[in-house]
C-alpha cells in the first residue's frame, strides 16, 4: 500500500480535523477519501470487537501479554511457527491464546486437548477459518479442505471419502502407485542429481492419473505445469499474514487499478489459472468417454451413467482438482524427507535393505501386496511420518462460544493443533530429535508409543480423507528405491563428505529444505530390476 504524506502535513492536516472536520473532509482527494472510510469502519469494527470480547464472561487461555491496540501482533512467529507455539506450550501449559486486533488464536499443544475439541465436540469445532486473500480474491475457498462446515462440504467430502477414504477404496489406486514408483526408479537411474523433480513428477502423475486418467508427457507435460503454477499461488497466499487484506479484510473492495493494489492483480492471476485447472481436465474427461477412449478414473467413475446437474458436475469437478492440491505437495514433502532420513541413517537403509532381500528376494521389485510382511520398513515408513511433520500444524474456527479446561473459547477464534508438538513430545517419543524406526517395531515385552498417524493426518471430521493413499505411495516408493538403490551423503571434489542440510522450511505444507545425496544402484541384479518393463496398466484404476 502507498501511503505517501509527510509529517508536516500530516500534522496540518490533523489540526483541520480539530478545528473543522467539514473542511477538512472536503480537502480530501478521491484516494485519501477512500483509505479514511476504509480506517474508519476498521476503527469501529475493532472497537465494537474488543468491547464485546472484554466484557465476555470468562477468561481466555494464557498467553504472551497483550501491547494496547495491535494486541499481540509482534508475538504471531513468521518462520517455523510450530517452535513457538511449542514454547508457548512450555511456558503458558497445554492450551494457550494470542489475539491481534481483536480475532483470537487459540493455540493447542496436547494431543487430549485435540482430541475432546475437534473429535468429541466435533458439531462446533469442524469449521476452517478463510483468509481473505487465498479464500476470497483468488477462490482457493471452493476446495473442500477450506468450505464451511455444511451441506457443500457434507457433499463434496462424501464424493472424496468414497472413492479415497478407506484403505479398501484407496487399494483401487495401487497398480497406479506401482506404475510411478518405477517409473520413478528409471528417472533417478538416469539423472540423480533431480531427485526433488522425479519425486513431483511422480507425485503429480499419481494424482492425475487417479483424478482423471491423465498420463503425464516426460517432460514438460501442460497439466502438470499449469497445476503447479496454481499451487504455487495456493501456497504464497495461505501464509497468514502475508498479506493485509487478511488483516483489514475491507480492503478486498479496493479498485483493480488502485496504487498499491498488486494483491487484487494477483489474485485475479491466481483465479483464472485455478478455473482453467477446474475446468479443462474434466472436460478433456468428458469428451474421452463421447469418444470411449478413456482410462478409468476418480472423475469418470462419477460421471459414467448420471444426468448430472450443473452442480453436481461443480462438484465433480472442484473434488478432482481437491485430489491434485491436497496430495501432491503432501506426497513429494513427505518422501524427500524420509529418503533425507535415510542419507542420515545409514544403518536403518541397511536392515530395510536386509528384509527387503530376505522377504523379497531380488528378483522382482516390491508391490503393495508385499506390504503386511515387511515389518521393520512399515516401522521406518511411521517414524518418518513422525520425525517429519509435512502439516505441522493445523488451523479450525469455532463456530460457538465454548470452555475448554476452564477457559472461554470466543466463537469463531482459530483454533490451531500443533501437530509437530503432538509428535515431538519427548514425554510420548523419548529422543524426539532422533530417527529411530526401532520404536515403532513389534516386538516381544515392549509397548508401542501412540501411531503417530493419529496426529499427522489431523482429527474428527475433516480428518485427511487421502492418508491412506498418502500412504501407500510414499511405501510402495520407499520400497522400491530401497531394493535398487543405495543414498548415501555426496562426497565433493575435494574428497570431503557434504553433509546435508536438515532444515523444515516454513510454508502451508513443510518441506524440507533441498539437499544433496548420492544415489547408486546396489549391483548389477538392481540394474535389471530398473530397467525391466514398467507395468501401465491399460484401463487406469483396477
Ligand atoms: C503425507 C501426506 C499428507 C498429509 C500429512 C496430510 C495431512 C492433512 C491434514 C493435517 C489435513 C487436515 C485435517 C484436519 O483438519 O483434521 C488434511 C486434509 C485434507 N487432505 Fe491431506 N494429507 C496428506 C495427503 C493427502 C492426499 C494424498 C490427499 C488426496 C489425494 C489429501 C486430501 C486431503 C483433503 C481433501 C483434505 C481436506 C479434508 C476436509 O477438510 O474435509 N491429503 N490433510
Amino acid at each position: 500500500m502507498v501511503f505517501s504524506n509527510s509529517n508536516a502535513t500530516v500534522s496540518a492536516s490533523i489540526q483541520t480535523l480539530l478545528k473543522n472536520p467539514q473542511t477538512w473532509i472536503k480537502s480530501l482527494t478521491p484516494t485519501q477519501s477512500l483509505f479514511v472510510g476504509l480506517g474508519a469502519i476498521f476503527l469501529v469494527s475493532f472497537l465494537a470487537n474488543a468491547i464485546v470480547s472484554r466484557y465476555r464472561s470468562g477468561k481466555l487461555p494464557p498467553g504472551p501479554r497483550r501491547l494496547p491496540l495491535i494486541e499481540n501482533l509482534l508475538d504471531m512467529p513468521t518462520e517455523q511457527e510450530w517452535l513457538t507455539w511449542a514454547e508457548w506450550g512450555r511456558r503458558y501449559g497445554p492450551i494457550s491464546s494470542a489475539t491481534v486486533f481483536g480475532q483470537h488464536m487459540i493455540i493447542v499443544n496436547s494431543s487430549e486437548i485435540a482430541a475432546n475439541m475437534f473429535a468429541k465436540k466435533s458439531s462446533i469445532y469442524s469449521d476452517r477459518p478463510l483468509l481473505t486473500m487465498f479464500g476470497d480474491l483468488c477462490g482457493y475457498g471452493r476446495f473442500l479442505s477450506f468450505l464451511p462446515y455444511g451441506s457443500l462440504w457434507r457433499r463434496r467430502r462424501t464424493l472424496i471419502q468414497k472413492t479415497i477414504g478407506t484403505a479398501a477404496s484407496s487399494a483401487k489406486f495401487s497398480m497406479v502407485e506401482e506404475k510411478e514408483a518405477h517409473l520413478l526408479l528409471k528417472r533417478m537411474r538416469k539423472d540423480p542429481d533431480g531427485l526433488l523433480d522425479h519425486i513431483r513428477m511422480a507425485a503429480g502423475s499419481i494424482i492425475l492419473d487417479i483424478s482423471y486418467g491423465y498420463q503425464t508427457q516426460e517432460s514438460k507435460d501442460p497439466l502438470v505445469d499449469l497445476a503447479e503454477t496454481v499451487m504455487d499461488g495456493f501456497g504464497i497466499t495461505l501464509r497468514p499474514g502475508a498479506y493485509l487484506v487478511d488483516t483489514l479484510p475491507i480492503l478486498k473492495y479496493v479498485p483493480y487499478w488502485f496504487p498499491g493494489a498488486k494483491f487484487k492483480r494477483q489474485a485475479k492471476h491466481w483465479r483464472s489459472l485455478l478455473q482453467r485447472f477446474v475446468e479443462e481436465p474434466y472436460a478433456t474427461v468428458k469428451s474421452n468417454m463421447k469418444s470411449g477412449r478413456f482410462r478409468h478414473s476418480f472423475t469418470s467413475s462419477l460421471v459414467e451413467g448420471s444426468s448430472l446437474n450443473p452442480e453436481e458436475e461443480n462438484d465433480i469437478k472442484w473434488s478432482s482438482a481437491m485430489l491434485f492440491a491436497g496430495g501432491a505437495d503432501t506426497t513429494v514433502a513427505s518422501l524427500y524427507g524420509l529418503i533425507l532420513a535415510l542419507v542420515l541413517n545409514p544403518e536403518a537403509q541397511t536392515r530395510a535393505q536386509a528384509e527387503i532381500d530376505e522377504v523379497i528376494g531380488r528378483d522382482r521389485l516390491p508391490s503393495l501386496r508385499d506390504r503386511e510382511n515387511l515389518l521393520y520398513l512399515n516401522a521406518l515408513v511411521t517414524e518418518a511420518i513422525r520425525w517429519h511433520s509435512v502439516a505441522p500444524f493445523n488451523f479450525r474456527r469455532v463456530m460457538e462460544d465454548d470452555v475448554q479446561n476452564g477457559y472461554l473459547i470466543p466463537k469463531n477464534s482459530t483454533i490451531v493443533i500443533n501437530q509437530w508438538q503432538l509428535l515431538h513430545d519427548p514425554e510420548v517419543y523419548p529422543e524426539p530429535m532422533k530417527f529411530d524406526p526401532m520404536r515403532f517395531l513389534p516386538r516381544e515385552g515392549y509397548t508401542l508409543p501412540p501411531d503417530p498417524r493419529l496426529y499427522a493426518f489431523g482429527t474428527g471430521k475433516r480428518i485427511c480423507p487421502g492418508r491412506y493413499l498418502a500412504e501407500a505411495s510414499v511405501f510402495i516408493a520407499t520400497a522400491m528405491i530401497l531394493s535398487v538403490f543405495r543414498i548415501e551423503k555426496k562426497v565433493g571434489d575435494n574428497g570431503e563428505v557434504i553433509e546435508p542440510i536438515v532444515h523444515p522450511m516454513t510454508g502451508a505444507t513443510c518441506h524440507m529444505a533441498p539437499y544433496e545425496c548420492a544415489i547408486k544402484p546396489r549391483d548389477a541384479r538392481a540394474e535389471i530390476l530398473i530397467a525391466g518393463e514398467v507395468n501401465m496398466g491399460k484401463d487406469g484404476i483396477e
